[in-house]
């Protein structure tokens, strides 16, 4: 059965809004543990647009799972993240300008700067996850460095439109699972997800792990944290 990580940021742009100290991504943490959340995502960005670093180190004393961090592969991230310890580490792509993580790592072309930092948090004893497309290059370029995981860039399948191309999508992140798994890497998977799309990935099965924020904050807004997080929870758990 898969887990539920569920992605706080959101909750810190709210706050991050108006500056001030509410809401509180380490209160949704707790709601989120309590409705049956698997782990808590949070991406520390280099701007520090929504979640701080003492979000980071505030979560990692106060949740009772796991605590996945989200950051670029960056000697100043693997400085904090070696300083948090947080369980897992999941290294992505990033642009100052973008909206949200807009596609996967390209471990193919930044093999050596990504293998240093893979090496460097496993020495600390962190797991460490890729955020990858749905590309069997990039995938065995992610075992090729000593990732324990991939988590596969769902977004493009989430964007489709036409019922051809989102078919065609679902067939890359299947073939994904597949090849992932017979090279012994975990696999995760996450960005764009809702409670609609997800039913497909789910369906495929071979996913440890789904990250998953904008949906489940965007409905918590309408029907509380509690009974967005119990929702999906049910949905990648196969409900
Ligand atoms: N996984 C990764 C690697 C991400 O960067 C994000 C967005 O922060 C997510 C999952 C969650 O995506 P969404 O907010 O679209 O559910």
């Amino acid at each position: 059965m898969a887990k539920l990580g569920v992605n706080v940021d959101h909750i810190a742009t709210i706050r991050q809004a108006r500056g001030g100290s509410e809401p509180d991504p380490i209160a949704a943490a707790a709601i989120a543990e309590l409705a049956g959340a698997d782990g808590i995502t949070v991406h520390l960005r280099e701007d520090r647009r929504h979640i701080q670093d003492r979000d980071v180190l505030l979560l990692r004393k106060t949740i009772q799972t796991r605590l996945n961090l989200e950051m670029a592969p960056t000697d100043e991230m693997v400085a904090v993240a070696l300083k948090v310890l947080p369980d897992a580490v999941t290294l992505v792509p990033e642009k100052r300008e973008e909206l949200t993580t807009e596609g996967g790592l390209d471990v193919s072309l930044h093999r050596l700067l990504i293998k240093k930092q893979v090496d460097l948090l496993r020495q600390g004893g962190i797991t460490v996850s890729l955020f990858v497309d749905p590309d069997i290059e990039q995938i065995k370029m992610s075992h090729r460095v000593g990732a324990d995981f991939i988590e596969i860039h769902t977004g493009t399948y989430c964007d489709a439109k036409k019922e051809e191309m989102r078919k065609t999508e679902l067939s890359k992140i299947e073939t994904a699972i597949r090849a992932g798994r017979k090279l012994g890497l975990g696999i995760n998977a996450g960005h764009g997800l809702n409670y609609w799309n997800v039913r497909d990935v789910v369906a495929l099965g071979g996913v440890e792990e789904y990250n998953i924020g904008h949906s489940i904050i965007s409905r918590a807004v309408l029907v509380g944290l509690d009974q967005a997080v119990r929702e999906m929870a049910a949905l990648v758990r196969g409900g």
